[in-house]
């Protein structure tokens, strides 16, 4: 049963790896609504520890250490930096950004598993797994290809097949090799200790169904694998890479990252006490039920991807069970995935939209992506980012709407009312409608806020500053203030009003925004609770014109972002590409069959209804000749004209588009496809020959 009266509220945003930047996947499926909620939550007065961090351990870093060159401990140092600055550059407000690296991590995790240990919580078993002979250590999953048992994709990983989907394990793989050195690897007797999921399913299930309240994809994914039967799970690993496990005689072995990562939140929650106080202490009214009852209840929600749902509903849950001290989630909203321009995001392909450099190359639109990432979150399905979106959504709705309102507010107040918020005079019915209107706004984006609907609370938001426009349009301050002035001063004193409550519940969502606006109209220390009121500005106070909230975003920007991806695209398509293997061995008679020589090209045109040949007419020293030539898509007719080409002349003739094309020139093919005359180093005559 989902906890009603909180007194606190424990909210932690997945621990991403260090092992890569972030990129608007992240941030729209996890870290902007996980802010969104929280700066609700503080606004609302609620008691709130916001938690998050980097996971840096597991085969994740160790493979991009290797990719880079680097050691894991440079990989995790390196993007920990990128990731806290671009998340503190973006607004994204931790209580505590922490580290899976620190000691205090260490110490929980190792104190966590050894209670589970001697309380025998877990199964000690003996397994065979696969080990590299060479490279002298046990293979985790990422670390082992092989052919797919379902498909036959020869590069399947150990743990899933990227081409048909199977989950797979390393043993059901043919033909396995370990990436490290390309070894066949051995079977290998290793002990590790197993997390009895099976036998732990009824007490995990009453915990799920308790809470049908979840979102549909997370409770309906719970669902699959509580029917399918949940099984054992290793809590160890063979790894060097990771946190030692805290019992006699297991070297080589580590806890499970996905053990230990989730006690990261606990972990850093200290830390932040750490951080703040200098001790620790205190840290448990944020994980565990209060022995008093007057000390009310913690409401623990887990923020994060729909890739990370088990971890989170199932296992962490059945580990903190079993451990027996700790609240388990209330909630764990998490979001499907967001696409980018038609196509999956993906890191190893490089089609992304990066964070760290959209900060750099849009600077001061930290809420332009919050706000678009957030009006088309993957909350109930799978969505989808382009930058023509991304425009639209500034230049209409950002520029249009919300800019607009506020906008009109303030310079019309400059203009008519000496810059200082008017006095109300009588209220007619459209300003008795528009209050009314205002007050109810607060109360319906904070029901979508606290049920974790943000679009739908976003929607809310911009009708509110629509509210405020149509307001304006149906006063129409601008004419009233040739006949009555006194009236004028009523509109502007609730066009302003609707503004001051617009920058509180837009706060979550806009906060560098809302500050803005809250400096022009001097409105501090107002809160959700205050929103709605029709008395939040006091006649008098002074209102400052301000640069305009949001500027309109040209098409060339747009145009730049679109041209970087298909760049990035068409570089990382490229990276796989090998040079041709050498064809086999031919004798020198079979090469001197050919009569390679220079010509000059004389005249070229299109050839009609052919997209890629150009017709030629060359001189080939001793004639002239027509050559069809495929290369139509790389040049055009008037810029070949004149060029020395090599060109092939005993080739036997072929008809091509109901025309005869004699011989061939010969052109050099790039890496990226794109095609390169090959010409002589000085002006060789038309017919000299090339031996
Ligand atoms: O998917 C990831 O990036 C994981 N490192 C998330 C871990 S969340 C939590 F368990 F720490
Ligand atoms: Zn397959």
């Amino acid at each position: 049963m989902p906890i009603s009266n909180p007194k606190r509220y424990t909210v932690t945003a997945a621990l991403i790896y260090a092992n890569g930047p972030i990129h608007i996947g992240h941030l729209a499926g996890c870290y902007v609504p996980a802010d969104i909620y929280v700066r609700y939550l503080r606004s609302s007065g609620k008691d709130v520890a916001f938690i998050s961090g980097t996971d840096e351990h597991g085969v994740p870093i160790t493979i991009r250490a290797k990719k880079e060159g680097l050691t894991p401990q440079q990989v995790v140092d390196k993007y920990y930096e990128q990731i806290d600055a671009s998340f503190k550059a973006l607004g994204i407000s931790f209580d505590i950004y922490s580290r899976t690296s620190k000691p205090v991590h260490h110490e929980t995790s190792r104190e966590i598993f050894r209670d589970l240990y001697d309380k025998k919580v877990f199964i000690e078993e003996t397994t065979e797994q696969y080990y590299d002979e060479t490279a002298q250590q046990f293979l985790a999953d990422r670390y082992i290809v092989g052919t797919c048992p379902v498909c036959a994709n020869p590069n399947a990983y150990g743990d899933q097949c990227e081409r048909c989907g199977s989950t797979l394990s390393p043993l059901e793989l043919k033909d396995p090799r370990s990436t490290l050195s390309g070894a066949k690897p051995v079977l290998k007797a290793t002990k590790n200790w197993y997390l009895p999921l099976d036998k732990m399913q009824p007490d995990i299930e009453a915990y799920v169904n308790g809470h049908s309240e979840w979102k549909t994809n997370v409770f309906g994914q719970c669902q699959s694998w509580l029917k399918d039967g949940l099984k054992p799970r290793a809590m160890t690993r063979d790894l060097d890479w990771g946190i030692k496990v805290p019992v006699e005689d297991t070297e080589g072995k580590v806890l499970y990252v996905w053990f230990e990562a989730p006690i990261g939140y606990i972990s850093a929650t200290k830390d932040w006490l750490i951080q703040k106080n200098g001790t620790d202490e205190g840290w448990k009214k944020w994980w565990q039920p209060a022995a008093d009852a007057s000390e009310g209840e913690t409401k623990l929600v887990h923020f994060i991807g729909k890739d990370n749902i088990v971890f989170h509903c199932i296992i962490f849950p059945a580990m903190l069970m079993a451990e027996g001290n700790y609240i388990l989630a209330d909630n764990v909203p998490a979001n499907e995935f967001m696409n980018l321009e038609g196509d999956k995001i993906s890191t190893s392909r490089n089609w992304a939209v990066w964070l760290h450099e959209y900060l750099e190359e849009l600077p001061d639109k930290q809420d332009v992506l919050r706000y678009v990432l957030t009006a088309n979150a993957p909350e109930t399905k799978d969505s989808e980012f382009t930058w023509k979106d991304f425009q639209t959504r500034n230049n209409s709705e950002l520029v249009g709407i919300y800019g607009n309102f506020i906008n009109r507010a303030v310079v019309l107040t400059q203009k008519f009312c000496e810059g200082k918020v008017p006095q109300r005079g009588a209220l007619q019915e459209i300003d008795q409608a528009a209050l009314k209107d205002l007050a109810a706004f607060p109360q319906k984006i904070a029901d979508a806020m606290e049920n974790y609907r943000f679009r739908e609370a976003l929607t809310l938001i911009m009708d509110l500053a629509r509210t405020g426009n149509k307001y304006l349009a149906d006063t129409q301050p601008w004419h009233v203030i040739k006949t009555d002035p006194e009236r004028v001063n009523t509109i502007l004193n609730i066009a302003l009003q609707i503004s001051a409550t617009l920058s509180i519940v837009s706060e979550p969502v806009l906060p560098f925004t809302a500050a803005k606006i809250q400096e022009q109209l001097g409105l501090s220390g107002k809160n959700w609770q205050d929103a709605g009121h029709a008395d939040l500005l006091t006649p008098g106070q002074p209102v400052l014109e301000g640069k305009l909230l949001f500027e309109k975003i040209e098409d060339h920007v747009i145009e730049k972002q679109i041209q970087k991806l298909h760049d990035a695209k068409r570089l990382n398509e490229l990276e796989g590409k090998t040079v041709a293997p050498v064809k086999s061995e031919i004798q020198y008679d079979d090469f001197s069959k050919m009569d390679i020589r220079i010509a000059t090209i004389l005249e070229a045109e299109n050839v009609p209804k052919s997209k890629k040949l150009l017709k030629l007419r060359i001189d080939i020293g001793s004639e002239q000749r027509t050559v069809l030539s495929g290369i139509s898509e790389h040049f055009k007719a008037e810029d070949v004209i004149g060029k020395k080409v090599l060109y092939l002349a005993n080739l036997a003739p072929r008809k091509m588009m109901g025309m005869e094309s004699h011989g061939m020139i010969l052109m050099a093919e790039d890496r990226d496809g794109s095609l390169a005359f090959v010409q002589p180093g000085k002006d060789v005559w038309n017919g000299g020959t090339v031996n």
